[in-house]
């Protein structure tokens, strides 16, 4: 079967890949652990760095901890379901505390147990524009994505929530909302371009725990996006082809931010930029585009 012909399943108005769809039900009946660390983010926002950067600090910096599989068996994605690939929930099946795990469930289908147990979440936000470039390239690339069509009609259907997970402009203020009353971490890949160093000072804070300097320095090193490209356990060069076709769009593409320019023609910009104003009117969020 060619799993790219396979249109996204609406899940609660929520359109998402058919495979993850069906793990939404099973998903309910998860039990989160009160000292689990849940990783959320909407797709392409820096969730493989962050994930890599908290096995680091887990690990006390070890490399070779580190090295011992992908990063999608060492941090167990929730949802995740594919021909051929064990499914997050048996990667979870036995994993000793404490345990790391990864969605990009928006709120209304996250199982209840993380809220219940008061989970703590670090969620990282990248600004829209490039997040939508660097999802229309994963599309094409992760063949579990129906074809995205020319770009101008994916950044269409980006801006109308008609992508897998449905509205960034809806799931980075839910996530952020949901900071008043349950603990979250709410991060910016720009920031964690920008100074690393703090972004990370700020996560072993909010973990509770303390790392040397030194330490740090050697996990800004590691998790580099020059690193991490090269590093098999990082990069998803491990999944089969007929699942990730790194020769289409490699998973670790450019990694800088304001590589939308490259993308966007003037009145794409220009059209994007009236209908964000819009969805994020009275958003304090404040995203940086360069
Ligand atoms: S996924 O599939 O949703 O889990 O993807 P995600 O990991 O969230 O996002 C992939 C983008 O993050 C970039 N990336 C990095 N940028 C900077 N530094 C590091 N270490 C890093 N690791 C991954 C990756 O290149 C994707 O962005 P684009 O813009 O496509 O390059």
């Amino acid at each position: 079967q060619d799993i790219s012909q396979l249109p996204l399943t609406n899940v609660k108005g929520v359109p998402l890949i058919k495979y993850f769809a069906e793990m939404v039900g099973p998903l309910q009946n998860f039990q989160a652990w009160p000292d689990d660390l849940l990783i959320s983010t909407y797709p392409k926002s820096g969730t493989t760095w962050l994930s890599e950067i908290l096995e680091m600090i887990y690990h006390s910096g070890d490399l070779e901890k580190c090295h011992r599989a992908p990063i999608y068996t060492r941090v167990p994605f929730l949802e995740f379901k594919c021909p051929g690939v064990p499914s997050g929930l048996e990667t979870l099946k036995e994993r000793p505390a404490p345990r790391l795990l990864k969605t990009h469930l928006p709120l209304a289908l996250l199982p209840q147990s993380l809220l219940d147990q008061k989970v703590k979440v670090i969620y990282v936000a990248r600004n829209a524009k490039d997040v939508a470039v660097s999802y229309y390239n994963f599309y094409k690339m992760a063949k579990v994505h129906p074809d995205p069509g020319t770009w101008d009609s994916f950044l269409e259907k980006f801006m109308d929530g008609q992508v897998s997970y449905g509205s960034w402009y809806q799931h980075v203020q839910e996530w952020w909302e949901l900071s008043r009353t349950h603990p979250v971490l709410y991060l910016f890949y720009e920031d964690l371009k920008e100074n690393p160093k703090k972004e990370i000072g700020k996560i072993v804070d909010f973990l509770g725990r303390s790392v040397s300097e030194e330490s740090v320095d050697h996990i800004v090193q590691h998790t580099s996006f020059k690193e991490m490209k090269k590093n098999p356990m990082a990069n998803y060069s491990t999944l089969p082809t007929e699942l990730m076709d790194h020769s289409i769009s490699p998973f670790m593409r450019k990694g800088i931010v304001g590589d939308w320019k490259s993308a966007f023609t003037v009145a794409q910009n220009e059209r994007f930029d009236a209908h964000y104003a819009e969805k994020m009117a009275g958003c304090k969020l404040d995203f940086r585009w360069q």
